[in-house]
């Protein structure tokens, strides 16, 4: 049987990873894979997951099966924390949720959903987008297309293509990946005005928006980064979610997400919740509970949950700190809009205007680490590397 496999590529981010930790350069600056990082480089774990941590550990009476959708108090904490309790279609009984293994979990089972409804919609997605959508969504069986976003001479999101593209090509019932928050690769985002524009536009082309919020919380704030999800939300009759807490709880390895989805009637809720478990069961039967049980015990704590929004803040605040270094060292003559553009965008990347081979010289020369596309996860750099970088980036422009 396996004579017939055939050798699958690295997947290239991975394959960066693993080319920058065999580098053993002092100078070595490592922009490659999306992690939070300190000033000193490290990934910690947040203060007030240690915490939540060491009273789980305590408190938890066994490790017997939980449910296919998950964890039910992270589930409704999640869902007030995202919606906000306030929120009409929480508070009317529209919101299905089930927690999944990680915001790729959210992902799978979102696009499984779309799948088993029948309707072979065509999934867009943005260009760019993270490397992982087309892989994960499109195995499911679902045809993928792209729709324009970023445009790499302006820097910023090339809006009325996007909704121009999308009016000629995407038909009623299509389904339109949109990143919440903090776009992965570009930190381009859709500012207040051009959601609810996006949002009406949806709901007019009867367009069913799934919305990738992966970074919430380390953009512009928890309320500014779930605006768009929201508007859209409010507008279009189904939305569905996919949420992470790798990022905003530091989580990452132990796989904890959420996927939503916003209905017209609380008996679609059921029909869709009933949807997730059935989907979640034929694929890993159950997510795993400790990543989950923890954000629980957080945002379930006054105490636990401030220190958390605190860290969450300084963590938020040290990304907005570094892309202003950065631009600074990079506001030259013939880099003012490269340096102008890392201040606009948002959250963890930037995608730099810069050729493959501009991204090889980087690497090879000045042991400068980054995707082919140019992709920077700011909080790689730091301030002892910022000068440097700077320098790297300059010289091959
Ligand atoms: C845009 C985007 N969506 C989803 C994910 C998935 O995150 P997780 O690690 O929680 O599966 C990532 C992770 O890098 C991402 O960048």
């Amino acid at each position: 049987m396996f004579d017939s496999l055939v050798e699958r590529p690295a997947d290239a981010i991975i394959a960066l990873m693993e080319m920058a930790k065999a580098d053993a350069s002092p100078k070595k600056i490592d922009l490659g894979v999306g992690v939070y990082k300190t000033d000193d480089g490290a990934t910690p774990i947040m203060r007030a997951v240690k915490q939540a941590e060491g009273l789980y550990l305590t408190e938890e009476q066994t490790k017997s099966y939980v449910s296919t959708i998950g964890n039910a108090d992270f589930r409704k904490h999640m869902v007030d924390l995202i919606f906000g309790v306030d929120y009409p279609a929480l508070t009317e009984g529209r919101i299905a949720s089930a927690q999944s293994t990680g915001g790729s979990g959210a992902l799978r089972i979102g696009a499984e959903l779309i799948k088993s409804s029948g309707k072979e919609p065509i999934v867009w997605v943005p260009t760019p987008t993270w490397a992982n959508h087309t892989p994960l969504i499109g195995s499911v069986g679902l045809e993928i297309k792209s729709y324009p976003y970023y445009n790499r001479e302006t820097l910023g999101v090339d809006y009325v293509d996007m909704l121009d593209h999308l009016k000629a090509n995407a038909k009623p019932g299509d389904v339109i990946v949109l990143h919440g928050c903090c776009h992965n690769p570009t930190g381009a985002d859709l500012n207040s005005a051009q959601w609810d524009r996006v949002a009406e536009f949806m709901r007019d082309q009867e367009l069913v928006p799934f919305i990738d919020l992966a970074y919430f919380g380390l953009g512009d704030g928890l309320t500014k980064d779930t605006y768009g999800l929201r508007k859209v939300g409010e507008t279009c009759p189904e939305v569905i979610l996919a949420a992470s807490c790798s990022k905003n709880f530091g989580l990452y390895k132990e796989r904890v997400g959420l996927v939503a989805a916003i209905t017209t009637s609380p008996d679609q809720a059921r029909l869709v919740q009933g949807q997730f478990g059935a989907l979640q069961r034929r694929l890993t039967s159950m997510p795993p509970d400790h990543g989950a049980a923890v954000v629980a015990r957080i945002l379930g704590d006054a105490a636990l949950r401030q220190v958390w929004l605190e860290e969450l803040t300084e963590m938020r605040g040290r990304i907005k700190d570094l892309r202003k270094d950065l631009s600074n060292a990079l506001r030259v003559q013939g880099a003012e809009a490269m340096a102008a553009a890392i201040i606009d965008q948002n959250g963890m990347f930037s995608t730099l205007p810069l050729s493959v081979a501009q991204v090889h010289v980087l690497r090879a020369e000045h042991s400068v680490y980054m995707t082919n596309s140019g992709r920077i996860n700011i909080a790689g750099a730091n301030s002892h590397n910022i000068p440097a970088l700077a320098e790297a980036i300059l010289a091959v422009l």
